[in-house]
């Protein structure tokens, strides 16, 4: 039998006409995905955080043509709901969503020093924040009928626990819980759902948390990888996510894409 590769998707353009949402676009792994969105042709990338002067800057040196800014904290459902109806309103429709946005744990805590309070602030961006996010674009997506993709990013806390950062494994178990019931849910509407999985990118959330500068945090995350050579940059978490977000992986979903190199427990 034949194998037809005509409708394979050359380098560029892999999102030609696409209308994105990128929660925790003005920073780090969102950031990098919001410029390679645009590289790639999306007709829309709306960046939805809540740093508004870097929002807005990002958003001027991608091009207002192709990018636009919205301020948007996950943690409140209406801001989350009237961003996906804006977006909706002014570009016609949804086709893209990627639920990022997320913070670091405020302390090293182990079980035994957990704090309930901090607990409660990380999920509510890391869990509830994203729970509200894909609920809203799913519900876009079924209204219109559009045969949308989601990818959220959780972590390869996602599936090991840690010596730290209690509250933080727990955030990130909880996505993938969301993303695996979200695509048995969605299937039925030719909505994807899926997640990655970086293990450490040196971004503004990992250095405050680690309290060393970029580079050294780098040195320290290239001995977790059985991969050698390469260093985990955000432009590889970004070409994941434009994997999972274009039809070149229509038939994946309830996917959990690790970007690892071949990572070995501290
Ligand atoms: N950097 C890593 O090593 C790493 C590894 C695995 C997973 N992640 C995850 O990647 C995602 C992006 O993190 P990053 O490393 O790029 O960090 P980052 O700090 O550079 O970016 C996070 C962005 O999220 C935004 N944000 C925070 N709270 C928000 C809220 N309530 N509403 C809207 N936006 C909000 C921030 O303003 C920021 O722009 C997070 O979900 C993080 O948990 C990061």
């Amino acid at each position: 039998m034949s194998v037809n590769f005509e409708n394979t998707l050359t380098n560029k353009n892999k999102l030609e006409g696409k209308v994105a949402i990128i929660t925790g676009g003005a920073s780090g792994i969102g950031e990098a995905t919001a410029r390679l969105f645009a590289d790639h042709g999306a007709a829309m990338v709306v960046i939805a955080d809540i740093q508004d002067e870097l929002g807005r800057q990002v958003t001027e040196s991608i091009g207002h043509h192709r990018c636009t800014y919205a301020h948007c904290d996950v943690t409140d459902e209406d801001q989350v709901k009237s961003t996906v109806e804006s977006t909706n309103n002014a570009h016609g429709k949804l086709d893209i969503m990627f639920c990022n946005a997320g913070v670091a744990s405020r302390s090293d805590q182990t079980v035994l020093d957990l704090d309930l309070g901090a607990l409660d602030q990380l999920m509510a961006v890391n869990v509830r924040g994203v729970a509200a996010c894909v609920k809203h674009a799913a519900r876009a997506m079924v209204e219109l009928r559009v045969r949308g993709s989601i990818v959220c990013t959780a972590s390869i806390a996602a599936t090991r626990g840690g010596h730290r950062w209690t509250d933080y494994h727990m955030a990130k178990h909880a996505v993938l819980g969301l993303v695996r019931s979200a695509s048995v849910q969605l299937g039925e509407h030719g909505i994807r759902v899926n997640c990655v999985s970086p293990s450490g990118v040196a971004t503004p959330l990992t250095v405050g948390a680690n309290g060393v500068d970029a580079a050294e945090l780098e040195k320290r995350y290239e001995s977790y990888s059985s991969l050698k050579g390469v260093v985990l940059k955000t432009r590889h978490v970004a070409d994941a996510v434009l994997f999972l977000a274009c039809d070149e992986s229509e038939f994946i979903t309830g996917h959990n894409l690790e970007v690892h190199g071949g990572y070995v427990q501290a």
